[in-house]
């Protein structure tokens, strides 16, 4: 299936998924991702709902052999953003499936890395709770990772807000749906929930912050 993209100002956002911010600028989470790599000596780093590529080839850039899946088929992005990339750089590679079903995609391959912004919150809570146990299998050091949480503008009027995370996974009330671009059912987060989801998952929380916007952002080991 062709992507459709809907720009609103400098955003694109691709099918319904919400913006793809990682393709216009670097937020301090990636940032941070960045300083991990330039660490290392060409780490191996999954980039899950990685959109169109923003943050795959920024780690690429920097030494990381990256693998980005998404269920959505980017292929054609990744195509021409390789050919625009430095000999130097690292390498990328697009696997397009679901990362429900993650282990299908990328036959229990390790990593040293793991990175996925924007994305797990459109899982249900017990898919998600399962993505992030099979991760901390997989990921032999740090996962870099937001959600939406639920009292950011995206949460207005939000169906879920009274329902028990277990089970919270809902359209976003129609005027918030337009103006985030985000036309898929989500299971939003308050911090806590999203810290308790992580460690019974078997992470260890370094580090955890909402930005301006009301993302909830965190560092995560083992
Ligand atoms: C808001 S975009 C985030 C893109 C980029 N990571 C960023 O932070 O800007 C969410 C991405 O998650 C992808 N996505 C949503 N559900 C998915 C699933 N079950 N499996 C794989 N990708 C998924 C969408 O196709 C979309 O590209």
């Amino acid at each position: 299936m062709k992507n459709v993209a809907t720009h609103k100002k400098s955003y694109v956002s691709f099918n319904g998924f919400g913006i793809d911010v990682a393709i216009g600028r670097a937020d301090d989470l990636d940032r941070m991702s960045l300083v991990d790599i330039d660490m290392r000596d060409c780490p191996r780093v999954l980039d899950l709902g990685c959109g169109a590529g923003g943050h795959s080839f920024r780690m690429a850039g920097r030494g990381a052999v990256v693998t980005a899946v998404d269920r959505c088929d980017f292929s054609q992005e990744f195509r021409q953003n390789k050919e625009s990339m430095d000999a130097l750089a690292g390498f990328v590679e697009f696997i397009q499936g679901d990362i429900a079903e993650l282990s299908k995609h990328i036959k229990d391959k390790s990593f040293h890395l793991g990175y996925m912004q924007r994305t797990l919150h459109y899982l249900k809570y017990p898919q998600a709770f399962q993505l992030l146990v099979y991760l901390h299998e997989i990921i032999l050091d740090k996962l870099f990772i937001s959600v939406t949480g639920i009292e950011s503008e995206v949460g207005v009027d939000y169906e879920g807000r009274n329902v028990a995370i277990e089970d919270r996974f809902f359209l976003l009330h129609p005027e918030r749906a337009e103006m985030f671009s985000i036309h898929e059912p989500v299971c939003l987060f308050s911090e806590r929930e999203f810290v308790e989801l992580l460690e019974s998952a078997g992470w260890r929380v370094e580090r955890c912050w909402l930005s301006a916007f009301g993302n909830i952002k965190v560092v995560c080991t083992h």
